[in-house]
């Protein structure tokens, strides 16, 4: 099912034949540099197993919130699947969130496809979803992702901390209010 479309990306559920281009972007270390260590690899990559259950596992959305997900993210001049992307939910500090998470095949980095892809998922959960407040959770040292977030009105709101190590918590409201501040300030 398709859930969004931009001026060059497709975003759709993801499918059981996207599982080598997806497991593509999983074993490869520079990809997943930023994530926290949750397989089995330590340098974070997931085994082609691992990527299979995360692939099935959000096959219909995500199975606690059919309305979000990592979708399929598509290139559209010529089919490729060039990232998974989407909304998270997760709990944080003991406040129920939504994230907008984004990967991009590295092929591709820097060409504003991540930016574009953040943005619609933005548009989607404000205006088709409803949801009032939105969040990214990044490493500190992930530039890239920084901007992406920073790209689409998010502001650093607050360093937070779980099981897997700290992260920077950005955010935004729907109407554009961010209630963080300036990084640095
Ligand atoms: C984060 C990611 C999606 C960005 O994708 P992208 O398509 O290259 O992003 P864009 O082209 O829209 O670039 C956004 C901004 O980041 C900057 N940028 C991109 N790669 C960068 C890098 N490696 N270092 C510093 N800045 C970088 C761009 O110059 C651009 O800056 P601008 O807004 O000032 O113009 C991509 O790097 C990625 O998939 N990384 C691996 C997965 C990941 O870490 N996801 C985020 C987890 S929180």
């Amino acid at each position: 099912m398709n859930i969004l479309e931009t001026d060059r990306l497709l975003l759709r559920h993801p499918i059981p034949d996207d599982l080598d281009a997806l497991y593509a972007l999983y074993r490869d270390p520079e990809m997943r540099q930023y994530f926290p260590p949750e397989g089995v690899s330590p340098d974070r990559t997931l085994t082609y197993e691992e990527t299979k259950e995360e692939l099935e596992w959000f096959l219909q959305g995500h199975p606690r919130r059919p309305e979000l997900g990592l979708w399929a993210t598509i290139l559209k001049e010529n089919g490729a699947f060039i990232g998974r992307c989407g909304l998270l939910p997760w709990t944080i500090d003991g406040q129920d969130e939504v994230e907008v998470a984004y990967m991009i095949d590295k092929a591709y980095w820097r060409q504003g496809l991540g930016t574009e892809a953040a943005a619609g998922i933005r548009d989607y959960a404000f205006e088709t979803l409803g949801l009032t407040r939105l969040i990214c959770m990044i490493d500190s040292e992930n530039q890239a992702s920084i901007r992406v977030a920073e790209g689409i009105g998010m502001t650093f709101e607050k360093e937070s901390v779980d099981e897997t190590g700290p992260f920077w918590v950005y955010s935004m409201t729907a109407g554009g209010k961010s209630p963080g501040h300036e990084r640095g300030t």
